[in-house]
């Protein structure tokens, strides 16, 4: 990528530079359209503190909220946050029911700044997976902010990847049966339409907390030349000026999309 604009100066470190002078930093070169992140560490974070894994959802909550903040200053057009995946329906009962009610009223609360922020929220998943009193209550927000026109905040809540491109298929497989398109006249266009979020690019840039090496599920399709990032910080411990920091790196990085 071009170097455009002003860069860290010499001798200083993006790891020491505040959350200020990393805005400004960035903001001055191109940013990434699209940031999907994997939110992991909650628990591990809860367990150092001798607090019950609870606890770090409730400090991962807030993280979330710092980061659309410091995602809408920076200016992106799309955040996708992976809040609950088709397989953390396997973990203890208590900590999956736990972790709904956190998440509804996390968002129901949130409706008066992503407003205030122009902020959307849209959901992207199995929504009809889950518990009815919780998809009512994280729908409406999407519904009542459907018209804004800032920041696209994408939920992935009940989401697997899998899930989604066998929802695809069926999808598609629904088209060829109605004489829509034949079998060898599938592109891949007809794939990334039927998706859950079609009209949405595909990430640029997609962070991973806590270290780990993988991609548990998350937009299978989506981030076949996504840049990949992967901090060794929880994410309760992940704050804006490490979403900066994470974004410079992005635009130091060359994208050769196969090409040389
Ligand atoms: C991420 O934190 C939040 C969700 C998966 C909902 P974890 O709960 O996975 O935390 P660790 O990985 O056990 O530390
Ligand atoms: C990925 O984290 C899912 C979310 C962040 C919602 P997990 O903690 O569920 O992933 P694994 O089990 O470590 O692969
Ligand atoms: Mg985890």
């Amino acid at each position: 990528m071009a170097v455009r604009g002003t860069r860290a100066p010499v001798g200083e470190p993006l790891a020491e530079m505040r959350e200020a002078e990393l805005l400004a930093l960035v903001r001055a070169q191109p940013l990434p359209r699209h940031v999907a992140v994997i939110m992991d560490g909650n628990g591990r974070w809860a367990t150092q503190r001798g607090l019950p894994r609870v606890a770090g959802h409730r400090a991962g909550v807030k993280a979330a909220r710092a980061i659309v903040r410091a995602a809408d200053a920076l200016g992106l057009g799309y955040v996708t946050l992976y809040a609950f995946s088709t397989e953390n329906w396997s973990r203890p009962e208590n900590e999956v029911s736990m972790l709904m009610r956190l998440l509804e009223r996390a968002v129901r609360s949130e409706l008066p700044e992503l407003m205030a922020r122009n902020v959307r929220l849209r959901l992207l998943g199995r929504t009809n997976g889950v518990p009815a009193g919780v998809r009512r209550g994280i729908e409406r927000v999407a519904h009542e902010t459907r018209h804004n026109t800032g920041l696209t905040l994408l939920m992935a809540f009940n989401y697997g990847g899998r899930d989604e491109l066998v929802d695809a298929f069926r999808t598609l497989a629904a088209r060829v049966r109605a004489g829509e398109v034949a079998p060898e006249a599938i592109t891949e266009a007809h794939v990334s339409q039927a998706l859950y979020a079609a009209d949405v690019p595909d990430p640029d840039l997609l962070i991973r907390t806590s270290g780990e090496m993988r991609v548990s599920n998350f937009l299978l399709w989506q981030i076949a030349y996504t840049e990949f990032l992967v901090t060794p910080k929880l994410w309760p411990d992940f704050s804006a000026a490490d979403l900066y920091r994470a974004v410079a790196e992005f635009q130091g990085r060359t994208r050769r999309f196969g090409g040389v």
